[in-house]
């Protein structure tokens, strides 16, 4: 599909955005509780720009550690329902805090935003949580871990509670980031917690975050050599 539409692939930092779908189309009224036998696979595709044009400032993200973003043996899985049911709170904090997303912490477990990955970056280390069926295994997450470690850097996936987070973060030279498809590598610069504002680090751009950020789109457009064959050419 890629290849038969590859005249409308926009030069980096645009792409051809890629989405699967699945549905199912049973004829039958009472498939809420029970699943359809036929279904149907189709491929939405689209040109999109560059998702921070315009400079992105730091994020601001407010901690939540009463909500969930989805029922927890689903975080795994890239289901409508798991978006839908973020949307109400997100949108309440982007109203009340003037948050740009909602750092889901059930009982204080940091997990993920609304449409992408945390990690935490503190000195040589990055942390993130480890992988379990709560929360989206992001490709991004994943190959900016593997990136990190190409530059020597200690990859940590572990719980991290927000105690913790919040502990670690008002160390100077602290960074945090959201990671996913979209967003790349994107500083985090606040954190908001129970009505208090945290500046993660200085608050500002971290360089790591943004060597990180390059050497992934250096590999995504082609300024770089692709070691772990992420790259599929399209002829
Ligand atoms: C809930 C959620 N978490 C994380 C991500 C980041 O995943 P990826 O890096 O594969 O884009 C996404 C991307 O859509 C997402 O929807």
């Amino acid at each position: 599909i890629v290849s038969q539409y590859s005249n409308d692939i926009p030069e980096p930092p645009g792409s051809m955005y890629i989405r699967p779908t699945h549905i199912g189309t049973e004829a039958a009224i009472g498939k809420a509780a029970a699943p359809s036998i036929n279904s149907m696979l189709y491929v939405l595709i689209s040109p999109v720009g560059d998702y921070f044009a315009g400079g992105a400032k730091p994020l601001r993200v407010l901690l939540d550690e009463t909500g969930m973003r989805c029922a927890p043996h689903m975080g795994m899985i890239k289901s409508g329902g798991n978006y839908a049911s973020a949307l109400g709170p997100i949108i309440a904090a982007k109203n009340d805090v003037q948050a740009d997303q909602i750092l889901f912490c059930p009982n204080g477990d940091v997990q993920e935003t609304g449409a992408a990955n945390f990690l935490l970056i503190d000195g040589n280390e990055i942390i993130t949580k480890a992988l379990d069926s709560s929360f989206l295994h992001g490709v991004t997450r994943s190959s900016i871990l593997t990136l990190a470690a190409d530059l020597g850097m200690k990859v940590t996936e572990t719980q991290l509670s927000v105690e913790e987070l919040l502990q670690r973060a008002a160390k100077p030279g602290v960074e945090a980031a959201l990671s996913g498809t979209a967003a790349v590598l994107t500083s985090v610069g606040t954190l908001i917690h129970n009505d208090k504002e945290h500046t993660v680090g200085s608050g500002e751009h971290g360089p790591i975050t943004q060597k990180l950020r390059q050497a992934l789109n250096d590999i995504q457009w082609g300024k770089a050599p692709d070691t772990h064959n992420w790259l599929t050419r399209v002829k």
